[in-house]
């Protein structure tokens, strides 16, 4: 009994100890690296909107993959994150506040995309390991992308 409630305290100690550490690097400013970019509030709202987008246009993407259903995916590849969104987005407006390296993060983002969206497509049709291989390459391009940008830049 004791020794229970000694290693149930023991954990409970690590525990605070590993939150204290996850909380501690995340808010300490002077590890952070990334370039601020400054832009209107209202032009930050509407791009962290466009990224909780971004997530869920993955998460639609991938439960189509798991349904075996290529063409949706890239449906939806295509027109929330690909070449086609840029309209969507209001990339254009957005662009002009972003650093022209963070812009072309964006595009390369973009190209990513549409790139697995092709690819996507076609491997409705083909589904050999090595076209569902290729897929799973693509889309991870997609959410390389999506991090370059992360490692380099915030706006808050
Ligand atoms: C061109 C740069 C760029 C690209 C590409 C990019 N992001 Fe972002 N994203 C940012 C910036 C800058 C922030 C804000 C970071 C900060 O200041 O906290 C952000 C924030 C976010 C957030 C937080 C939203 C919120 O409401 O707090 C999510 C989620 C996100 N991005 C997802 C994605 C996903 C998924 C992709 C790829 C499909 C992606 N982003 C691509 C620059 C980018």
């Amino acid at each position: 009994m004791m020794t229970k409630k000694r290693n149930a305290k023991a954990l409970a100690a690590a525990g605070a100890t590993l939150l204290a550490l996850a909380v501690g690097s995340a808010t300490q400013a002077e590890d952070d690296t990334r370039e601020m970019v400054e832009m209107p509030t209202i032009m930050q709202e509407h791009m962290l909107g466009n990224m909780r987008d971004h997530v869920r246009a993955l998460e639609d993407i991938l439960a189509y993959l798991a349904d075996g259903r290529g063409k949706d995916a890239a449906d939806v590849a295509e027109a929330r994150l690909g070449l086609s969104s840029l309209d969507l987005h209001g990339a254009a407006h957005i662009a002009t506040f972003m650093p022209q390296p963070m812009q072309e993060a964006g595009t390369e983002m973009h190209r990513a995309a549409s790139r697995f969206a092709t690819l996507a497509t076609e491997a409705e049709v083909d589904m050999s390991v090595e076209s569902q291989q290729a897929l799973f390459g693509a889309l991870s391009e997609v959410t390389q992308a999506c991090n370059a940008c992360h490692a380099g830049y915030r706006i808050r």
